[in-house]
């Protein structure tokens, strides 16, 4: 087979190259032990690298073979694939839309699981669903800032908030910016009324409205994330910055612009800021919302940055949007963006003007407690507009 005659001449040429580090790594030690012959050599106990073996955990499973395939050593042979050690020899990079019921066996207590999770673990793969709603020349005056709000259909009135306050489209810091709603669907199966008239009225009249045909529910906010970066790269790509968050916070826009304005072309281009998240992991009590099952997933999360909202460079949205590709949907949609990020080689950094677990109560009510913010979570509708006003009061005098 033409496969494993490929896979010797890759043996051949790691051998060499392993004989020739060799060979320069003695002659080194020689030349440095006769300049200073006391200097101990260390010599490692354990072997260099491990086999990987497969995972238990489902996810785990199919991140593996995700790697293997974007292992850029391992698939250097000219696109034709080495052979698969057997645990991974049914893989196939699939995104297929069709249920897939493989998982009912894969996942060692699939049945047992709540349903959220197998309708998740079902459509694990698909990555693409019809757009409804498109706004594509919304990006047209190249926005130094696009702010992308994730909404639900029945949020009429946090949209208008957002509209009539801090995420006002147009000028801002004589700057452009841009502002779109992400928005599923939402139907009958999950007791929703029809709002697909109020709608397409809406976004008739506001041209904000980015809305795709799948099912709006927690668990798949990761395929909102996947989609927008998608729509990102072809409708706006040349945006300076991101900001995404919920439609329940309150973004000081101008402290933002301030803080873009202020950065270094260095630090621009791989900025991605927020309220980071370190050391933690899957919660493993059923009752919590954020539940993973040990069946699906093993092990720590990257850093990541608290999905009430997080800012950063278009650039990166376009790196994000096509390493996305080799990272499997996780259930968490800010744990995912997290998960792409360190694949990038990147971490989110912290910024101290994202409060997404809110402010002192004391300081709620006091306009210049959010003169230095960038973010708070969470705010009702009138909240925003209130505070919205607070911060453009001329005679507002904080020191
Ligand atoms: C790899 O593919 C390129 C074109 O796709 C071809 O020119 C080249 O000869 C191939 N190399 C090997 C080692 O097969
Ligand atoms: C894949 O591995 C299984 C054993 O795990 C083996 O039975 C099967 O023949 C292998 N398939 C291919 C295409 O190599
Ligand atoms: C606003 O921006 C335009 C071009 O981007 C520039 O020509 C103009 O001087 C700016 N105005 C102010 C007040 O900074
Ligand atoms: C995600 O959306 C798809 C498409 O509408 C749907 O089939 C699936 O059940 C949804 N998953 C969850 C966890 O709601």
């Amino acid at each position: 087979m033409h496969i494993s005659r490929k896979k010797t001449k890759l043996l051949l040429v790691m051998m060499t190259v392993n004989l020739f580090i060799f060979i320069v790594a003695e002659v080194f030690r020689n030349s440095s032990q006769s300049k200073r012959a006391t200097s101990k050599v260390i010599v490692p106990t354990k072997s260099f690298w491990k086999k990987p073996l497969p995972s238990k955990a489902y996810w785990n499973l199919e991140q593996q073979k995700l790697d293997y395939i974007y292992n850029p050593i391992l698939m250097a042979t000219n696109g034709s694939r080495l052979e698969l050690p057997d645990w991974l020899n049914d893989t196939e990079v699939s995104d297929s839309c069709d249920a897939d019921f493989s998982v009912i066996t894969k996942v060692n207590d699939y049945n047992s699981l709540p349903e959220r999770f197998k309708d998740f673990l079902l459509y694990m793969r698909c990555r693409s669903y019809p757009m409804l709603l498109d706004q594509p020349h919304i990006c047209k005056k190249k926005p130094f800032l696009l702010l992308a709000i994730k909404s639900l259909a029945p949020h009429f009135d946090r949209r208008q908030a957002i509209r009539e306050s801090w995420g006002r489209a147009g000028r801002l810091a004589n700057r452009t910016v841009a502002t779109v709603f992400l928005l599923g669907t939402t139907t009958a199966v999950d007791h929703f009324p029809d709002l697909s008239e109020m709608l397409h009225f809406e976004s008739s009249k506001h041209k904000d409205i980015l809305m795709w045909e799948y099912r709006d529910s927690f668990f798949n906010l990761t395929i909102k994330e996947v989609l927008f970066l998608e729509w990102f790269s072809h409708r706006c790509p040349t945006a300076r910055y991101v900001f995404k968050g919920d439609d329940d916070v309150f973004v000081n826009t101008h402290r933002m612009m301030d803080f873009l304005m202020t950065l270094t072309p260095d630090k621009a281009k791989d900025l991605f800021v927020g309220d980071v998240i370190t050391n933690a992991g899957p919660h493993r009590d059923k009752k919590l919302k954020y539940f993973i099952p040990d069946s699906m997933f093993v092990g720590q999360y990257p850093s990541y940055a608290g999905g009430g909202g997080f800012l950063y460079s278009g650039d990166l949205a376009l790196r994000l949007h096509s390493v996305s590709h080799q990272v499997c949907l996780y259930p968490i949609d800010d744990v995912y963006t997290g998960m792409c990020l360190q694949k990038l080689g990147l971490s989110p950094e912290k910024h101290k003007g994202f409060r997404t677990f809110d402010i002192e109560e004391k300081y709620k009510n006091n306009p210049c407690a959010y003169k230095s913010l960038i973010l708070v979570h969470s705010r009702t509708p009138q909240e925003m507009i209130k505070i919205w006003s607070w911060l453009n009061d001329p005679e507002l005098n904080c020191q």
